[in-house]
């Protein structure tokens, strides 16, 4: 295995996970990379390291440009494992090697692998000496966790960017116009809805941060890396993280015996449909919350639906509605709808989880075992004038 050049004396020696489909929950189903970097010079320099499942290939590009021991510098941007894991292997090759991390880095290094390394705190505004070079630190903290920072170099104009910007893709290819654009373009929507939504002021914050520099590479922490469609990534995460949605509805359902299904099919797709709006029907029983959230994450309208179960929600819907909770997309429209025998309960409980998204309920549709025709024809006339 290889190293590849992306720069004069600097290159990624990540590793790809082709196999990987659940990332703690998030079905990442063409697979991951967790992006490393070398700089080579008078200090040689790792920017971050890779899974320790998959840290053979990182130990194989890496040696074949130098001997891992001697590495003098390792630049921690990001203390969550994709990309410490394998920081314990290389401290065991270059034992004197400096570790540059936030203040946050450094406590979260420390907790995660108990050892007294040779740690350097820096802050946004310090820079990290690489022979000639330097390496200018942004402290990014809660994109997406506390200890998060990206770091830039002037002389090449490359923005180690970790998390932000990243997409779960596998491929042998390393740079954006070498793929799909339209597929990278979703991988790094999926991401942002998954990983980044909750945190969008302080992606915001990281953005004003950046603004002044001149960037001509942007090099994250997985898949590919941003050269040709930078004005286009930035643009999309410009609008994601100013809420920004479209004339569009999600309507996520689970269903025992289709009734709760009638309810979305039959009466709220066409109440949209007859009002002009884009919509999406996400069954749960086949569609994983981590594609319905990225639907999610452009939808002025998010509607859900479940039958009750032993008085509960249906586990499915439970799991959406609390995955959604967390990502906490603000200010959407919302519906709740479903069908019973004799309780009832599930319509009241996902209402509760809409309010506390901060969702406002335009509508609850309730249907006791079947919609008759007539109910139907009634429900979606007076969803209609709602919308
Ligand atoms: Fe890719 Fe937050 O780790």
């Amino acid at each position: 295995m290889k190293a590849i050049k992306i720069a004069e004396d600097i290159y990624w020696v990540g590793a790809i996970d082709w196999d990987i489909r659940n990332f703690h929950g998030y079905l990442t189903q063409r697979g991951t990379t967790y992006n490393a970097y070398l700089i080579l010079g008078e200090t040689p320099t790792l920017i971050d390291t890779v899974k320790t499942t998959v840290k053979e290939q990182m130990l194989a590009r890496i040696s074949s440009l130098i001997n891992p021991s001697d590495i003098k510098a390792v630049v921690s941007n990001h203390v969550e494992m994709d990309h410490s894991g394998s920081l314990p292997d290389i401290m065991q090759l270059a034992p004197n090697a400096v570790i540059y991390t936030s203040p946050n880095g450094d406590k979260g290094l420390r907790a995660h692998y108990k050892k007294e390394w040779n740690f350097k705190i820096v802050k946004t505004g310090d820079t990290i000496p690489i022979g000639q070079q330097t390496l200018q630190v942004v402290n990014t903290p809660m994109v997406h966790w506390p200890d998060n920072m990206v770091c830039y170099m002037a002389s090449e104009k490359i923005l180690f960017s970790n998390d932000s910007f990243g997409q779960h893709y596998s491929s042998s290819e390393r740079f954006d116009d070498e793929c799909p654009l339209d597929i990278i373009l979703s991988e790094a929507k999926k991401y942002y809805a998954n990983i980044v939504m909750p945190y969008g002021r302080q992606v915001e914050k990281e953005y004003n941060d950046l603004k002044g520099f001149d960037i001509a590479m942007i090099a994250p922490s997985h898949g590919v890396i941003w050269r040709s469609h930078i004005n286009t990534i930035i643009k999309n995460y410009l609008n994601w993280v100013g809420n920004v949605t479209s004339h569009k509805a999600v309507i996520v359902f689970d269903t025992m015996w289709k009734s709760t299904a009638m309810l979305a099919e039959k009466v709220i797709a066409p109440a949209f449909e007859h009002a002009g709006y884009n919509h999406i029907l996400c069954n749960l029983q086949h569609d994983h919350i981590s594609d319905v959230i990225t639907h999610c994450l452009d939808a002025e309208y998010i509607c859900v639906g479940s039958p009750t179960l032993n008085n509960n929600l249906m586990p499915s819907v439970a799991s959406f509605l609390t995955y959604l909770k967390g990502l906490s997309p603000g200010g959407r429209k919302s519906i709740a709808f479903g069908s019973y025998g004799w309780g009832g309960q599930s319509i009241g409980q996902i209402e509760q989880y809409l309010k506390e998204c901060e969702f406002t309920i335009i509508d609850s549709l309730k249907v006791k075992y079947i919609p008759s025709e007539k109910e139907i024809i009634q429900m979606q006339d007076e969803l209609l004038k709602k919308l």
